[in-house]
């Protein structure tokens, strides 16, 4: 697989792990896909729950627990590591500037625009700001919103496709519709970004979906010049999720990969199971909201809190929680190292480059 560079980052192999919240994709798996020449990524949504204190303040214990899975995974590579942030994220700000403050590598800021994002940098930084988006137009707002603001171009763009896991940026009848895929959306962020090329070169990374060695390979034809992948990732060993959350994966067939609405109102990919049944069947009833943690939640009419039930999956307690996951889950087979799976990723490749000469 071919390297490529973000901005003077040399990014030896082509993938980013995508940030997975609440809790399954730290300083563990982070740093191990970072050892192989990737970029490992901590998701910090909910991270303050993680890191609960008491008196318990969830801002303050999100700020810590950054903090502590930046330093663990630091610890354990001196690879590339990055932050995974939600614009939506209540705690936003205080995310955004903890991470910059820390040096992290990357940012990658999905669920929602980040139009001010530029606005954290400091003379000093070096993070590289990576939005996430799921169409062409929303690559060219942020593009030109931080050109005319900030004087600043995104250093790399992720488009996200409607075959990945968690939230999606899609309505619902867009996610089966041929127009929306990957396929379709990622040639057209590419001829967004060729537009800035005497600017700025700004790698394009394809996400949703990819699966395979003959995947990635498929979307670099198609111009990316990396892929990110999470749901790949769930069942290796490093992944800080339980086992309990790892198996569901394991257990899972295609059929049960469902879209379900969530409280944040965006259709979310997930694996079904009797919590999810329950909260169909409408027997969970709307509850408090302690933690605030979502700018778009409208917690009054949702019957349960997201938090609340990620955070209990990336427990185990799956009977409270259910499991995010991409369109391809079902395949997990069994649980892996991430050396492992990158090295089937790398031969899978090597195998769709040769049918192609
Ligand atoms: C369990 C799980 C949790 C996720 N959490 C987040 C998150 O917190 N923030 C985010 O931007 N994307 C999140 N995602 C999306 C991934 O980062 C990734 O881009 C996407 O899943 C790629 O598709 P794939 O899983 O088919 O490889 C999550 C995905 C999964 C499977």
């Amino acid at each position: 697989m071919k390297s490529f560079y973000i901005g003077s980052l040399h990014i030896k192999l082509p993938i980013v792990q995508g940030g997975m919240g609440v809790g399954i994709s730290l300083s563990g798996l982070a740093s191990a896909v970072a050892n192989e020449g990737g970029i490992g990524v901590i998701s910090c949504a909910g991270i303050g729950l993680l890191y609960h204190q008491k008196p318990a303040d969830f801002l303050k214990d999100c700020i810590w627990g950054l903090k502590e899975e930046l330093r663990k995974a630091r610890a354990k590579s001196n690879g590339l590591i990055g932050i995974n942030i939600m614009a939506a994220l209540t705690n936003f700000s205080d995310m955004v500037r903890t991470a910059i403050q820390e040096n992290v590598d990357f940012l990658f800021v999905g669920a929602g625009l980040p139009l001010d994002l530029p606005s954290y940098l400091t003379p000093d930084s070096k993070t590289k700001l990576v939005p996430i988006v799921s169409s062409s137009r929303a690559a060219k707002i942020i593009c030109e919103k931080w050109k005319t603001n900030y004087n600043y171009l995104p250093d790399a763009i992720v488009v996200e496709g409607p075959k990945a896991g968690g939230h999606l940026g899609f309505k619902k009848d867009q996610i089966e519709d041929e127009n929306f895929a990957l396929e379709h959306i990622l040639p057209e962020v590419v001829q967004i970004m060729v537009q800035y090329k005497d600017i700025k070169s700004i790698p394009v990374i394809a996400a949703g979906g990819i699966y395979s060695g003959q995947d990635i390979y498929r979307f670099i034809q198609l111009g990316a010049s990396g892929v990110q992948m999470g749901t790949i990732f769930v069942t290796s060993e490093e992944c800080d999720a339980p086992y309990a959350f790892k198996k569901t994966y394991i257990d899972s067939k295609q059929e049960d990969i469902i879209i379900i609405q969530s409280p944040v109102g965006m259709p979310g990919r997930a694996i079904r199971n009797e919590y999810i049944n329950k909260i169909e069947s409408g027997t969970e009833v709307p509850g408090s909201c302690p933690l605030h943690c979502i700018k778009t939640c409208d917690y009054q009419k949702s019957p349960y809190c997201i938090m609340k039930a990620l955070y209990n999956s990336s427990k185990g307690n799956m009977k409270r929680g259910y499991a995010f996951a991409g369109s391809n889950a079902y395949l997990a087979k069994k649980i892996s190292t991430v050396k492992e799976i990158i090295s089937a990723l790398k031969a899978e490749y090597e195998m769709a480059e040769l049918k192609m000469i």
